[in-house]
């Protein structure tokens, strides 16, 4: 069995996505690389207008990663809920590598997020961006960050994908 080779995508504002991001790549041995947003999101103004240019599913300027995801077999991608759904960094990213021709690519999608449960319109949102459903998902609160139970979702989150085949 040939194990996928993996890259860590994520965006994050304020640490969480990336504590995620980096226990998930720990875990599964992947490369990992930070989308930054060119945008100014810090103050009340930044956190108004992140809000609404997600909630509208605006895109932005972004630093893309120097990864070249065609280089990998599945990538795992990471992003804070703003307002119900993906952030603009990501959406702007997904949008790119869609629009490049990675149709082989897999995807696993995670996110962290102030309440806990599913956040449906982001997960839809995400299928729709890359034409598919990720392989897994994974919802991370502030309270699984708070009480490190996060570690526990990203071993399954983690087991359920390095149980996949290449190809498969
Ligand atoms: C503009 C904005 C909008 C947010 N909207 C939501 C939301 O709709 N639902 C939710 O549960 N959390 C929401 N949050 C909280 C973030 O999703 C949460 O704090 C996340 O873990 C932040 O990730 P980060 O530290 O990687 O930036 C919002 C945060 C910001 C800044």
């Amino acid at each position: 069995m040939m194990l996928m080779k993996a890259l860590v995508v994520y965006y994050s504002r304020t640490g969480n996505t990336r504590k995620v991001a980096e226990q998930i790549a720990m875990t599964l041995g992947s490369d990992i690389v930070e989308i930054i947003d060119l945008k100014n999101r810090k103050g009340i103004f930044g956190f108004l207008t992140a809000g609404y240019s997600a909630y509208s599913r605006k895109l932005t300027e972004i630093k893309a990663p120097d990864a070249d995801p065609s280089a990998y077999d599945l990538l795992v991608v990471g992003t804070p809920i703003w307002a119900g759904n993906i952030t603009p960094a990501i959406r702007t990213y997904l949008t790119r590598i869609a629009s490049g021709g990675a149709a082989k690519t897999e995807y696993a999608f995670f996110y962290t997020s102030s309440a806990s449960g599913e956040q449906k319109k982001a997960y839809s949102d995400f299928c729709k961006l890359v034409n598919k459903e990720p392989l897994a998902a994974l919802s991370v609160s502030r309270k699984d960050l708070e009480t490190d139970n996060f570690k526990l979702k990203v071993q399954d989150f983690a087991k359920a994908l390095s149980t996949l085949k290449a190809g498969s």
